[in-house]
């Protein structure tokens, strides 16, 4: 049995104006003891979130509307909070990005650690918590010396070790990295990577690194998790996904990634935006930005289907052979319907001349219908096929969502 079992995931927000946004929807996700998970995918898509509901630190206006969460096999879902409290920090614990933002900066950082400890384990007295204090400040290179100082003293690399220390500190079987290296130079950044990794493996912990940087998940994950306006695109073991990606998306966000060993091309990125939870796409999300789009994808979303072991892909163009049909082999998508597509995603569809234009009239367009095409603009899903994956990736980032929860608005450490 795996540690963690995510099933049917669905977490909604209430808008302020009532409305329901649902911002992850349907992800499945499995994690063993030990293993690490690199999750994927652009700003906005639901890998916070995603995180926030498995550890349940949702906002307010958050809520699980449907799925389980299992950890050793319990639904944590079904657990109240005071029950879900004792299993926080002990079961699970997540590294937040920002570590300036999530220590009290009135605080000694050494009685921040030793808060999870004191609380979770009540019989240990306070010298016990501040030697085991001392020796996670040795695990994670910060000399115990400085447990009495405050989060001004120390540098952001250095905050972040601390932040990563409170995470360890009640011995967690699972934790949670939310971009833990975010904001910090690349020379820090290799350094708490390495860190981490080297934790996982002399602690045996399980980890779920959400991050922008693809390299990152190639060099420090045993799987990966790409997902795509809150659902899961692809999944599988990073060699398969990053040498041989089979999902549209996973494909351009690996193209998207400068190659430094190859030839010397500008990366490709993914014309348009991802979809917005409060106006959701037809069909598969990625169906305007897709090159691969066919009237399918507009009507009808793309189940998930496994290719081999742990390998997983909601696509329509991948055929049961397991293989990516390439854009020449598929039906093209009728212009009107691209226009449509384009219409409710606010993205805009790509011109490709050889399209031939399919009139409004036989698509039951109503004449002067926003969504009924230019007389001369035949439109359809454009693009060459794609060259082949780049053997090597390296970093790729993306803007951060500024309306994404940040740690001001979770609790410190949960009594
Ligand atoms: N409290 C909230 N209320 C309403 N919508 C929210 C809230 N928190 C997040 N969202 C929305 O949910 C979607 C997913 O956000 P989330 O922070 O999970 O994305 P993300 O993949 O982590 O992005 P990033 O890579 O930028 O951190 C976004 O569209 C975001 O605006
Ligand atoms: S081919 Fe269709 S189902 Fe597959 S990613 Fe493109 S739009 Fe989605
Ligand atoms: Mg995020």
């Amino acid at each position: 049995m795996a540690l963690l079992e995510v099933r049917d995931l669905v977490v909604e927000f209430t808008l302020g104006d009532g409305r329901i946004a649902r911002v992850v929807d349907g992800v499945d996700l499995d994690l063993d003891a030990g293993e690490a998970l690199g999750l994927v995918g652009e700003s906005g898509c639901g890998k916070t979130t995603t995180a926030l509901a498995i550890a349940r630190l949702l906002p307010a206006n958050g809520r699980i509307a449907r799925g389980t969460v299992r950890l050793d096999g319990q639904d944590l879902t079904a657990l109240d909070d005071a029950a879900f409290r004792d299993r926080r920090w002990t079961d699970i614990s997540v590294i937040f990005q920002g570590a300036m933002n999530a220590l009290n900066p009135v605080r000694r950082v050494g009685d921040q650690v030793a808060e999870p400890i004191l609380i979770h384990e009540p019989t240990t007295t306070r010298e016990a918590a501040r030697r085991r204090v001392a020796e996670l400040f040795e695990l994670v290179g910060i000399s115990p010396d400085r447990l009495r100082e405050y989060p001004h003293q120390f540098s952001g690399g250095m905050r972040q070790r601390v932040m990563i220390a409170m995470a360890l500190a009640c011995r967690p079987r699972l934790v949670i990295g939310d971009e833990p290296t975010t904001a910090l130079d690349v020379m820090v950044q290799a350094q708490i990577l390495e860190l981490l990794e080297r934790l996982r493996r002399e602690l045996g912990l399980a980890l779920i690194l959400i991050t922008h940087d693809l390299s990152v998940v190639a060099e420090t994950c045993d799987r990966t998790l790409v997902m795509y306006a809150g659902r899961l695109a692809e999944t599988g073991p990073v060699e398969r996904l990053h040498g041989g990606p089979l999902h549209p998306y996973s494909l351009r966000l690996l193209r998207s990634v400068p190659d430094l060993s190859g030839e010397r091309r500008l990366p490709a990125g993914i014309p348009g935006q991802p979809p917005s939870p409060e106006s959701p796409v037809s069909g598969c999300r990625f169906h305007p930005r897709c090159d691969r789009a066919m009237a399918q994808c507009v009507t009808d979303v793309p189940v998930v289907r496994s290719f081999g072991e742990a390998h997983r892909v909601a696509c329509h163009a991948v055929g049961e052979e397991g293989r990516l049909r390439p854009p020449g082999e598929l039906p093209r998508i009728p212009s009107a319907l691209a226009i449509a597509a384009a219409s409710t995603s606010g993205v805009e569809v790509a011109v490709d001349a050889d399209v031939l234009p399919v009139s409004a009239d036989d698509l039951g367009v109503p004449p002067g219908d926003p969504r009924e095409p230019p007389a001369d603009r035949p439109v359809g899903v454009a693009g060459p096929p794609m060259p082949p994956v780049p053997p090597s990736v390296a970093p790729v980032r993306t803007t951060t969502d500024a309306s994404a929860p940040t740690t001001d608005d979770l609790p410190r450490v949960d009594a």
